[in-house]
């Protein structure tokens, strides 16, 4: 299954939360869910998605290794584990959620784990998240081209992260951006307000399609049902190449994660 361009980011959520992100989320269409083995809520998400009734093949489900899973003979059981907790025999995509901090485990030791479960038949494509283009380069030379399939970062309006961006556009790397509303920071941006009043549609919305028209897939999180129809609504909006243009000069390098262990970022 090829991974549809708008899921739903889980981050934070459990609970009811949760239920009311995914349940109705399922219901109105979205097949693509965003998790992470660090938002200790993938056996609430296998139960919901088992709740919900969609059946498992028609759902594009991603999950992110933990950093302190990167040591050897550790990715495996790892992602076996959160096959368990999320009620599956697959995933469609594992991800490296950060690279090891302060290179702590070498990248080729973490890498060929997660090779070795793509071959092993535990998730059906591989990626990373937070990675520099230095560090893309490293992982391309230890997996080979192509090994690679989608890079996950933070990119919105406010944060374009341009330099990793086009690196991996360049490489056929897929980019999902991740926190593609900056986590609210874009609702009140009065250039993306006054672009959505001409389309009838919110800011959040002008946000998605930007990232969406640059061939980026996007997953944002969402608890109401209004936000989540909004979102998913993002995918028929249509921005001119000036409108392209103006949201270009928002950048202004607003990073909202940035933890103390992230790498040394290319802008
Ligand atoms: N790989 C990584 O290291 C990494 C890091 C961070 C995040 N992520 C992924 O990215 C996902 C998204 O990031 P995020 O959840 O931090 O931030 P986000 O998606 O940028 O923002 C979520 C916030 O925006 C609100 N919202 C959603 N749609 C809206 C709309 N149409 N209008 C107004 N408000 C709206 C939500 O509130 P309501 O619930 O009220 O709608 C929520 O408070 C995460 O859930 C996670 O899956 C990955």
């Amino acid at each position: 299954m090829k991974m549809p361009n708008l899921g739903l980011g889980t981050f934070r959520l459990t609970g009811q939360p949760l239920r009311d992100s995914l349940l109705q989320g399922l219901e109105l269409g979205y097949r693509h869910i965003d998790t992470a083995q660090i938002y200790a809520n993938e056996a609430e998400v296998g139960q919901l998605m088992a709740e919900s009734g969609v059946p498992r093949q028609d759902i594009y489900l991603t999950t992110k290794v933990w950093t302190s899973e990167f040591g050897q003979g550790k990715v495996i059981p790892s992602l076996e584990m959160s096959l368990e907790k999320l009620g599956t025999d697959y995933l469609d995509l594992a991800l490296i959620h950060w690279p090891s901090p302060r290179d702590e485990v070498p990248m080729a030791v973490y890498l060929e784990q997660l090779a070795e479960a793509k071959a092993r038949g535990l998730t059906r494509e591989i990626g990373v998240s937070n990675f520099t283009v230095a560090q893309l380069k490293e992982a391309i030379d230890i997996l080979g081209p192509g090994a690679i399939a989608h890079q996950q970062v933070e990119v919105h309006p406010l944060l374009q992260n341009r330099k990793v961006v086009e690196f991996c556009q360049a490489q056929g790397i897929a980019v999902t951006a991740y926190m593609p509303l900056a986590y609210g920071k874009v609702l009140s941006e009065p250039l993306l307000m006054e672009i959505g009043q001409r389309h009838g549609v919110s800011a959040a919305q002008v946000s998605l399609a930007w990232l969406l028209a640059q061939g980026m897939a996007v997953i944002p999180s969402s608890t109401r049902r209004e936000n989540l129809t909004a979102n998913l609504a993002a995918l028929k909006v249509t921005l001119s190449s000036d409108e392209m243009a103006v949201i270009a000069t928002l950048d202004r390098g607003e990073r909202c994660a940035n933890p103390d262990f992230a790498p040394a970022w290319d802008n």
